[in-house]
């Protein structure tokens, strides 16, 4: 079986966020059990260095739709994924893709100008490898598209009249890739898709409506989100579409790296442990106060929280009860970019209280790490939540988690047994999650009992890909 998956940021290559994980490994995953997937991505700077020395000319295309009127030119390279070697074929556009800034916004936080043309490019050569015309001897059986940066290709290829089916994978619904109308022409999207029924949404232009519509089949990533996804709030604007699509609809869980997020032999940390040997987590929580110059204190409690400063992360709640934490004897350590808003209110909590309040406000990919392994309790208790994976790295870290009761959540976190889970997001139901992990914290023998039970809960990607496996597999017979 060969399947394409298309994305925009896949781990260790770049990423922004949790997609980035998902692109690295659950790839790397189906070809441990006999698939051969291959990924597609935008060739940004960063990911050309990256691969340079593996880099190999596959095809070249002189007529790609681009800004303007103007068709554009761009070359397709394969290359190898460094660590799984998975196939990577990367879009060298330097057009669209040679910028100075991340992926999708300019060093500013400001998003590019031309982001629809950027994606609409990537959909494009997606929608052209998985097409009859396509330039590659490789041929995929099947398309799997991933966020709205993709959701242009499933269209193009049904416009275009090519059937292979397709597969979108909604990792977050916040994001919706909404542009005016006015650009259908310049994407080369006939008059006709501008429409309910097609990518016509409340007046505008949505490439994630695009790919709901036009895929054969949606996934999201944990079948809480999937059941979320079909009301308001969370269906955002697109839950009439998904309910009336809910035979297509399937929720799988994401699974974690355990290579990459192993405390037993992690490269980020000056020490290890397990949950056969967890006595070295105390040294790592030394480390870390050290590192972030947090007083040095054993028993102090110390609440790790690493999130993109968004609405969705709950960040709110956590300032919250932050004072509330510290006069209880806690530490903080957070980590986490993004809004400049809440990065100010951060700020101003660590000047309140320096030596138990850390906040590292950038992106910093070791120290992730070592909150995880240094920190007791982890804070997550966001909004909503797809899947989540920093409350599964927690777990297997030993950093108890505290999460609010939604998407990947509530579906991998059990209240009172790996962690603690409150049914609503307000400061009050927060708080009194945090007095129940504060007050067993102190009987170490119970504390100890609950860390190690979900130290030893298996998110390994194995299971995550048999579902994807068959579900590829019933799209192929035409069965799902
Ligand atoms: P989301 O994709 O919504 O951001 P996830 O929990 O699925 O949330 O994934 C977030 C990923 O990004 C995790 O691997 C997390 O460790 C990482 N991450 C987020 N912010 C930072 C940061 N500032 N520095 C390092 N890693 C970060
Ligand atoms: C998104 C979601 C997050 C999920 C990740 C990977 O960024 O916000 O919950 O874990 O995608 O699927």
């Amino acid at each position: 079986m060969r399947i394409l998956f298309v994305t925009s940021e896949a781990a260790p290559l770049i990423k922004t966020g949790g997609l980035a994980d998902v692109s690295g490994a659950l790839p790397a995953a189906l070809r441990e059990i006999g698939i051969d997937c291959r990924l597609l991505i935008p060739g940004y700077p960063i990911v050309m260095q990256k691969l340079e020395s593996s880099l190999q000319l596959v095809a070249q295309f002189d007529n790609l739709a681009g800004a303007g009127a103007e068709p554009i030119a761009a070359r397709l390279m394969l290359a190898q994924m460094p660590g799984a070697g998975t196939p990577i074929y990367v879009l060298d556009a330097p057009l669209a893709y040679a910028r100075s800034g991340g992926p999708y916004q300019d060093s500013n936080g400001i998003d590019y100008y031309d982001n629809a043309q950027r994606f609409a490019l990537l959909g494009q050569v997606a929608a052209r490898l998985a097409g009859a015309d396509s330039p590659l001897d490789w041929h995929p059986d099947l398309l799997h598209c991933n966020d709205w940066q993709t959701g242009l290709a499933p269209a193009y290829l049904r416009l275009a009249g090519n059937a292979i089916p397709t597969v979108m994978t909604v990792h977050n619904l916040a994001y919706q890739g909404i542009f005016p109308p006015v650009m259908l022409g310049e994407l080369n999207l006939p008059l006709k898709c501008f429409s309910v029924e097609g990518v016509e949404y409340y007046g505008n232009l949505s490439f994630l409506k695009a790919g709901l519509y036009y895929a054969n089949h949606i996934t999201t990533v944990s079948p809480t989100y999937a059941h979320e996804i079909q009301q308001a709030p969370l269906g955002m604007g697109m839950q009439g579409l998904l309910t009336s699509r809910n035979q297509d609809l399937s929720g799988i869980l994401n699974g974690i790296d355990v290579n990459e997020w192993n405390p037993a032999a992690d490269p980020h940390l000056e020490c290890e442990f397990s949950a056969r040997a967890p006595a070295g987590k105390k040294h790592c929580k030394q480390k870390l106060q050290e590192e972030l110059g947090l007083q040095p204190n054993a028993d102090a409690p110390l609440f790790g929280m690493i999130a993109r400063m968004a609405h969705q992360k709950g960040l709110d709640l956590v300032l919250a009860v932050a004072d509330g934490i510290i006069d209880r004897g806690g530490q903080i350590a957070l980590l986490g970019t993004g809004e400049k808003s809440i990065e100010a209110a951060v700020r101003a909590l660590v000047a309140r209280h320096p030596g138990r309040v850390s906040a590292l406000i950038g992106y910093n990919e070791g120290l992730s790490h070592r909150i995880e392994a240094g920190s007791d309790i982890f804070l997550m208790p966001s909004l909503f939540e797809p899947c989540g994976l920093n409350q599964m790295y927690s777990l297997r870290y030993g950093s108890v988690p505290i999460v609010h009761a939604t998407g990947g959540l509530r579906d991998t976190v059990e209240d009172g047994v790996t962690g603690f889970v409150f049914e609503h997001p307000t400061p009050h139901a927060l708080w009194l999650a945090v007095e129940r992990a504060l007050d067993l914290y102190a009987l170490k023998p119970a504390w100890k009992k609950l860390m190690i039970t979900g130290m030893n809960r298996d998110f390994s990607w194995q299971k995550s890909a048999l579902a994807y496996q068959s579900l590829y597999q019933g799209l192929l017979a035409g069965q799902v």
